[in-house]
């Protein structure tokens, strides 16, 4: 059982490194914002309020998506464990889902930080695409495609997401940051933190997060991996 969170603000690569370390650890991935954009796609009042938040670059609010998440947290795939992409996001989700976890007699095993500069993330977000069928990301400058507008993967359309326009990630990193920092805060408190570089290619980030995570299980987290600052706040 292994209940690891990926933290980092958008465009982080939290979505690109939680399936390779889903698959080293056997357990799935649980993304927020693929089960916001599921409910906004199906049409139902939850997905439409999200998308009034989502469309705007601000933080769906604590109980729409907690309510949500630690649903589809109790689903039978994720009882051995599960890699959390995108929650918590704030203070209040990280103990609602800790409380979830005690009263499971579970708890977040290591919370790892991808920490990118702001202009970065900027920068990464315009030229990201995701396929239409699975939501697969790709990036025309650092991931392209191999054919053009095609996913590698199932050969649907690649696409830009709607909040990937220029002013709506300004707003999700001015709304987004400070919760974020908050949360990486508290996981450092909880003595579970792990932070790496995620301005190293796509590669080399992943094979940092499985190292640190296969070196702190079962002993805290390395030296300088678990009290590194960041370079948001
Ligand atoms: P969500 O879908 O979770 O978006 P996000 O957190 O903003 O994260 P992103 O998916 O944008 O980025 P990522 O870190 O996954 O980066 P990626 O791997 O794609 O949430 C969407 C919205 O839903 C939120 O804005 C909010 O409104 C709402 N929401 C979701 N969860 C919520 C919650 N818990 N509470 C309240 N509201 C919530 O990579 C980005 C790009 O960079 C890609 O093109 C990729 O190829 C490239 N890339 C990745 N790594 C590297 C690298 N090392 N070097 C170069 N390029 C890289």
């Amino acid at each position: 059982m292994t209940v690891v969170v990926l933290l980092g603000a958008p465009g982080a690569g939290k979505g690109t490194q939680a399936p390779l370390l889903a698959r080293h650890l056997g357990v799935p991935v649980l993304a927020s914002g693929d089960l916001l954009r599921a409910a906004v796609a199906a049409g139902t009042a939850m997905g439409r309020e999200a998308d009034r938040y989502m469309s705007r670059g601000q933080l769906v609010p604590d109980p729409t998506i907690v309510k949500c998440f630690l649903d589809r947290l109790e689903q039978p795939d994720a009882q051995g464990g599960a890699i959390l992409d995108g929650f918590p996001r704030t203070r209040v989700q990280a103990q609602a889902l800790d409380q979830a976890l005690a009263e499971a007699g579970r708890a977040v095993d290591r919370a790892i930080y991808i920490d990118v500069p702001t202009e970065d993330l900027i920068t990464r977000m315009a030229n990201r695409r995701i396929c239409t069928a699975n939501g697969h990301v790709y990036n025309l400058a650092s991931n392209p495609p191999r054919r053009p507008g095609v996913c590698d993967i199932d050969g649907s359309p690649i696409v830009q997401r709607p909040d990937d326009e220029e002013a709506t990630v300004r707003a999700r990193m001015r709304e987004q940051i400070e919760p974020l920092l908050d949360v990486v805060d508290h996981y450092r408190g909880a003595g579970i933190l792990i932070t790496v570089d995620g301005l190293e290619p796509i590669d080399a980030v992943g094979r940092a997060i499985i190292t640190a995570f296969d070196a702190s299980v079962g002993e805290p987290p390395p030296a300088g991996a678990s009290s590194a600052a960041g370079r948001l706040g």
